[in-house]
């Protein structure tokens, strides 16, 4: 498993919106291994194909926070909601992309998702809590969309500076 160079706002990758996996090989199951490897050592709960400039549609994500627990990861390829609560939910949501910065998001509260997995099955679940919040954050990668998207205009450009400020940084050290 390699770590990959995850992607920081603003970058035009995380803007696009990525194309269906149409081949399930051992180069996927490559790419997924080494997204959770990401994810894991970031540390985070989930990571999206786009944020390793691989603009395909597969997400992976494991929610279990609690120190001693067996890890649960997930790995969804194409995935779908297919139903949203209407009942929603608040959750001060970060980004790997975009580090440090934090914002309360309104989202439904429960999705059904439908996906494939990495044999090509079609699988489907219905998320709740922060499981729910993490796999809609996550498809919305997909499509080229960042949680502060869903912040106003000022806070949004706010938070963007500070991106820029800090890949100017990177860039020298
Ligand atoms: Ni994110």
């Amino acid at each position: 498993m390699t770590l990959r160079n995850i992607l920081i706002h603003p970058d035009p990758r995380l803007k696009k919106i990525t194309a269906p996996v149409a081949v399930f090989n051992d180069d996927l199951r490559r790419i997924a291994d080494d997204m959770l490897e990401t994810m894991y050592d970031a540390p985070g709960i989930g990571l999206a194909a786009p944020q390793i400039a691989v603009m395909s549609r597969l997400l992976v994500m494991d929610c279990v926070k609690e120190e001693n627990a067996t890890p649960q990861p997930m790995v969804l390829i194409n995935p779908e909601i297919i139903w949203s609560s209407d009942e929603t939910s608040v959750y001060d949501e970060g980004c790997l992309s975009i580090p440090d910065q934090y914002a309360e998001v309104e989202r439904p509260a429960s999705v059904k998702v439908k996906w494939t997995d990495l044999d090509g099955k079609e699988v489907q679940e219905t998320f709740d809590g922060l499981w729910s919040t993490c796999v809609q954050h996550e498809i919305d990668h997909l499509d080229g969309k960042l949680f502060i998207d869903y912040l106003k205009p000022l806070r949004r450009q706010m938070i963007t500076r500070k991106m820029q400020k800090l890949k100017r940084e990177m860039a020298r050290s």
